[in-house]
């Protein structure tokens, strides 16, 4: 265990074939595949540091709230097998930045602890603001340990919401033309972060890393029912309030294949031809949520009565 509740592990490929190429910011999927239970798809970050390449490195909180996979990989044990998907990058530290901020609130320090790694190794300039509830949920302590020593690491440790977002103002206040900040947390962290750099930051360089989209995107009761109409079969399907487009495709047999069904990875990524969505992932950018031909069915709604999918 890296803190009580952060459990470190380390995975290794069966076939003892190298690792894929990866770089800091990328996560990997894990498939769950538990007796009686169905399947479920979690998304994890990678931790490795610069020239690991015999394993996977994780940290993987367990989430009391959570469905079931947290506590699964909490009772993993050495020597089990775990299936897991492709490497992807979604975080990505960015090539040209010639400043960097790094953000993270709890389990968030994963893949910007990655990144810290990366930077220290290339000598790049960068902060790490790290929150956490008390000084012994620092997790991963003797991989920061360098960060520390060169006195980029500042740990925040039992703030207030109030003093969570002084410290982010003060963290924030006056960027350099050329930096870029990563964010990685729980959504109320996340959501601070994106209000308080909105004074000073351009959006295109303030980067977040969603595991779930914010709460209040989710289906809620009182939503408008609307209408989907696949345009490959022609058919027609009618999607309830605090109902999803998939939950709804998939009662009238159209399984559209998701992964993490919270709007966060794009596995569900459907064509729009007709309608106006209404954006409720943590996936798309800006562009393309205003260019509206695009919709993450898990979690996305529509704004008009009726929307045309390229299915
Ligand atoms: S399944 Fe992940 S965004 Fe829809």
């Amino acid at each position: 265990m890296t803190t009580e509740d952060v459990v470190g592990i380390e995975l290794a490929p069966a076939d003892s074939l190298p690792l894929p190429a990866f770089d800091p910011g990328a996560h990997v999927e894990f498939f769950i595949d538990r007796a009686g239970q169905p399947p479920l798809v979690r998304q994890y970050s990678l931790c490795n540091g610069p020239g690991e390449t015999d394993a996977f490195v994780f940290g993987i909180k367990r989430e009391p709230q959570s469905r079931g996979g947290s506590h699964w990989i909490h009772s993993l044990s050495e020597g089990d097998q775990v299936s897991l998907g492709a490497v992807r990058n979604l975080f990505p530290i960015n090539r040209d930045a010639g400043s960097h901020l790094l953000l993270a609130g709890g389990i968030g320090i994963t893949p910007v602890l990655a990144m810290a790694q990366k930077l220290t190794s290339v000598g790049a300039d960068y902060q790490l603001h790290y929150f956490v509830r008390a000084v012994d949920h620092v997790a991963f302590r003797d991989r920061l340990k360098e960060s520390e020593a060169a006195g980029r690491l500042h740990v925040h440790a039992g703030l207030d919401a109030a003093r969570v977002r002084a410290v982010l103002g003060e963290a924030l206040a006056r960027p350099r033309q050329d930096a870029h900040a990563y964010c990685c947390g729980p959504g109320v962290f996340m959501d601070t972060v994106a209000e308080v750099a909105a004074a000073e930051w351009p959006s295109e360089r303030v980067h977040f890393e969603r595991f779930q989209a914010p709460a209040a995107q989710s289906a809620q009761a009182s939503d408008a029912a609307f209408d989907v109409v696949l345009q490959k079969s022609g058919r027609r399907c009618h999607v309830e309030a605090g109902q999803s487009i998939v939950q709804a495709l998939a009662a009238v047999g159209c399984d559209v294949m998701t992964s993490c069904e919270q709007g966060v990875c794009g596995t569900c990524l459907t064509d729009v031809l007709e309608g106006t969505p209404d954006h409720r992932d943590a996936y798309l950018s800006k562009a393309e949520r205003e260019g509206g031909r695009l919709i993450l069915p898990c979690v996305s709604r529509s704004n008009s009565a009726t929307l045309v999918l390229d299915i």
